[in-house]
């Protein structure tokens, strides 16, 4: 019996690139030769592209001035120069605690004298907590969000903006921090060899069985949306934590990292910035879009990936873990934005859901060629001593998502929620 032929999968966008399914190798026209081995290529069909046969998402700016109507089937507003009705920021409110750590914060946050503030935590409380547990990771995700927008305990009752710089919560939150990345440190192997870490990332696994490999086989609808109610902790900041990073590079390497996130936040159009993509997805799967909405159901784990970019994003000490973190979710996103594509196409999701992971799998197989050649190859000729850094974020940033992927592997088949509290269901669900 024959075998059956593999088909390359090859998807043409519309006015970008071409994503070939890789490894691949490219003869140019002058007869020069370049290689890929990523799991996904974005070839540059424009020709603009500074890293040409590579897409370097050039062709944005050239269809910018189409009508927005054009790009999008998700209502649209006049993008850069939108005079629109200013939107408020919208705050999250302050959670429930979840042990001494996160009373300590919340006890500071709201003013409160009845227990401990974050100035009268022993040192007993911290180093008996468990690193990856609910109370101290929720305890540093209030401590970090001071950084962000803060919180209100209601409409017009915000938490003070004067409590970012405390001294008591800044004190714990170090000591917190210090706990985790103990852990961290412990967990991992480390090492120095930057390539043989980015080498191991590019290569997908034949029989992997991550969450969206599970989304796209026989992932279902209650399944997925309590995907996006834990990805939202990440996805309604999505590229903030990086962001802190940019003042700590210079040169190419800063360049190259204000280039990805200019992508991240729309290219200068805020209907485009990848958090407005994603909260129009939570509108349709019908989930609340609303900043921090899901924060009392998320639990350690899918905290912890964000107090991990938080972390490296707020230490200058530790720039080389954050890109090394970043390098990691944009080199593994784009295959893992395609599954879920295949997986919103196969459970009948609307165009808005299936547009944020359709814009991932392009986007991030441009953003993964910017971080490793535009970022780290400079990062690290400049500051070769960062190597280790880079190391321990990428494997630190794998542990956390593995992490997180064995809570939903383990919970789901026993059809069991994995937020602290489920979701009501999807209008039109039984
Ligand atoms: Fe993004
Ligand atoms: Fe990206």
């Amino acid at each position: 019996m024959q075998a059956e032929p593999v088909r390359r999968q090859v998807t043409v966008t519309e006015e970008g690139p071409v994503l070939v399914h890789g490894p691949i190798e490219v003869t140019l026209d002058d007869g020069r030769r370049v290689s890929s081995d990523r799991a996904v290529t974005a070839l540059c069909t424009c020709r603009r592209s500074r890293r040409y046969p590579f897409c370097d998402t050039s062709h944005r700016r050239r269809s910018r001035n189409r009508p927005a109507a054009a790009r999008s089937s998700v209502p649209q507003g006049d993008g850069m120069l939108s005079t629109t009705a200013p939107q408020p920021v919208c705050q999250s409110t302050l959670p429930e605690p979840r042990g001494p750590l996160s009373t300590a914060v919340l006890a500071t946050l709201r003013g409160s004298t009845a227990v401990p503030d974050a100035t009268e935590i022993g040192s007993a409380v911290i180093e008996q907590a468990d690193p990856h547990g609910d109370d101290l990771q929720l305890a540093l995700y209030c401590c970090y969000e001071l950084h962000y927008r803060g919180f209100a305990e209601g409409p017009d009752d915000p938490v003070a903006d004067g409590l970012e710089w405390h001294p008591g919560l800044l004190g714990l939150r170090r000591r917190m921090e210090q706990v985790f990345l103990t852990a961290l440190r412990s967990d991992v192997p480390g090492g120095t060899d930057v390539t043989a870490e980015i080498n191991t990332l590019l290569v997908e696994v034949v029989g992997a069985s991550g969450v969206s490999h599970h989304l796209c086989r026989a992932g279902q609808l209650w399944q997925l949306r309590e995907y996006i109610a834990h990805r939202s902790i990440y996805h309604l900041k999505e590229a903030d934590p990086q962001a802190w990073v940019i003042p700590r590079l210079s040169g190419p390497a800063k360049a190259a990292l204000v280039a990805v996130e200019h992508d991240e936040y729309g290219a200068g159009d805020p209907q485009r910035m990848h958090a407005r993509l994603f909260a129009d997805m939570m509108t349709e799967l019908g989930l609340s879009p609303r900043y921090g909405a899901y924060l009392d159901a998320a639990p350690a784990a899918t905290l912890a990936e964000v107090n991990f970019m938080s972390l490296c994003g707020l230490h200058r000490q530790l720039r080389g873990a954050l890109i090394g973190q970043f390098a990691t979710v944009e080199l593994t996103s784009s295959p893992g934005s395609n599954r879920l594509v295949q997986a919103m196409q196969r459970l009948d999701c609307g165009p808005a859901s299936i547009r944020f992971y359709a814009e991932h799998i392009e986007a991030d197989a441009v953003h993964e060629q910017l971080l490793r050649r535009g970022v780290i190859a400079p990062l690290l000729a400049a500051e070769p001593e960062l190597a280790a850094d880079v190391v321990f974020g990428i494997q630190a940033s794998t542990l956390l998502a593995d992490q997180f992927s064995d809570l939903l592997l383990s919970r789901w088949p026993q059809d069991q929620t994995t937020l602290r509290n489920p979701l009501p269901d999807a209008p039109g669900q039984d």
